[in-house]
């Protein structure tokens, strides 16, 4: 099959990140028969340096015209203790999220047994832990009227949500949760909020049409502690955008580390991969970045390329670095290999170049001074 995909590296960690999930890419590309073509753009600081803005009109094009697009992260420090700029790296996320009606993100939760001991939390329960968060992608507060008075006394950003915005992800969050456990957790402000009632309402409609599907509903402060004190009751976690922005960052501490989570942002047209993470601008250009998040970002473009059997075959591959102990920094601050030594390792398994013989002792292994 020929794919043609759009790469966006973006800031900070992006580029090194990104450029292990095409490596690996390809090493698919080579074992299965596909042709991938990929296609940079720019967005983001990097845009900003380059055009004066966030999201050149020539990336959304590049985006439009081809399969899928492959994101790094976005984020400067430069701006983000700056109330006064004019153009931040952040809208040109938000801008190819709503040039793409990219309005559904998903973003799987699941630990991995290798990696148990790293959660800060102890959970009586740590099998089981395999939930996927559906976040509304394209409304909500982040994209409502904004409003900041003349003389700088007085802000707002409105919330406001259609009832068509909150079936279409309703939709695709039901039929998800056919797909899996049938248990599906709405997560809203519905003692307080006029559009969490909407929401409410919207599923509770649908679920009629899904009886087989358990719907529960938590307030999110009651979410907030539930996803910590119990995090294996979730299957299908529906919730509005912010609520998800925050709710997903704490669900990925629950894995150990917030560089292994991927997600796929999808709607009407291109669909967009990228690590849950941030551009984490510290690590930048040093090689220590987890890349777990993109490559499994890509394992999910593979999904949605309807290539399960090589999704698999990434997802193997990351497991098994995991356990076998060859993991980044952030997992393991004293023995940690390289972010780049990650891609190719995983990149031989995908080949099945000698894995089981591999010699730890060949690969480097960084050492940190610090102990
Ligand atoms: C995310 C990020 C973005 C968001 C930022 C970078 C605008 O936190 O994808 O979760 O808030 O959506
Ligand atoms: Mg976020």
């Amino acid at each position: 099959m020929y794919k043609k995909i759009t790469t966006i590296f973006g800031d900070g960690i992006g580029p090194e990140v990104t450029q292990q999930s095409i490596k690996v890419l390809n090493a698919i590309g080579e074992v299965f028969g596909h042709e991938f073509e990929y296609e940079r753009a720019l967005l983001g600081a990097e845009a900003i340096d380059a055009t004066g803005t966030a999201l050149p009109e020539d990336t959304v094009a590049k985006a439009l015209n081809s399969d899928a697009v492959l994101f790094g992260a976005v984020g400067d420090p430069r701006y983000d203790n700056d109330p006064h700029a004019k153009v931040r790296p952040e809208q040109g996320i938000l801008g190819i999220r709503k040039a793409l009606q990219l309005y559904a993100n998903l973003r799987p939760i699941q630990t991995f047994p290798s990696l148990h001991h790293l959660s800060p939390i102890k959970f009586k329960q740590k099998e089981g832990i395999d939930f996927v968060i559906y976040r509304e992608l394209t409304g909500g507060i982040y994209f409502g009227e904004k409003y900041t008075a003349e003389d700088g006394s007085k802000a707002s950003d409105a919330c406001t949500y259609t009832r068509e915005e909150i079936e279409r992800i309703s939709l695709l969050a039901f039929k998800a949760a056919m797909q899996r456990r049938k248990k599906l957790t709405l997560v809203d402000k519905a003692n307080v909020l006029e559009t969490s009632r909407l929401w409410r309402k919207v599923v509770q409609n649908m679920a009629a049409d899904f009886p087989e599907v358990s719907v529960d509903y938590l307030f999110v402060d009651n979410a907030a502690m539930q996803i910590i004190l119990n995090p294996a009751q979730f299957d299908v976690v529906l919730t509005e955008n912010m609520f998800g922005d925050i709710i997903s960052d704490e669900g990925s501490v629950l894995t150990g580390s917030l560089g292994l989570l991927p997600s796929a942002s999808i709607g009407n047209s291109t669909a967009l991969f990228e690590p849950i993470h941030g551009s984490y601008p510290q690590a930048a250009g040093k090689d220590i970045a987890n890349p777990i998040g993109s490559i499994l970002s890509a394992a999910m473009m593979l999904d949605y390329f309807g290539m399960q059997q090589e999704a698999t075959a990434v997802r193997n591959g990351v497991n098994w670095t995991l356990e076998n102990g060859f993991v980044t920094k952030d997992i393991d601050p004293i023995n940690f290999y390289f972010t780049s030594t990650i891609g190719d390792l995983i990149c031989d398994y995908v080949q099945g170049k000698a894995v089981e013989s591999i010699n730890k002792g060949n690969i480097e292994l960084r050492k940190s001074t610090i102990i």
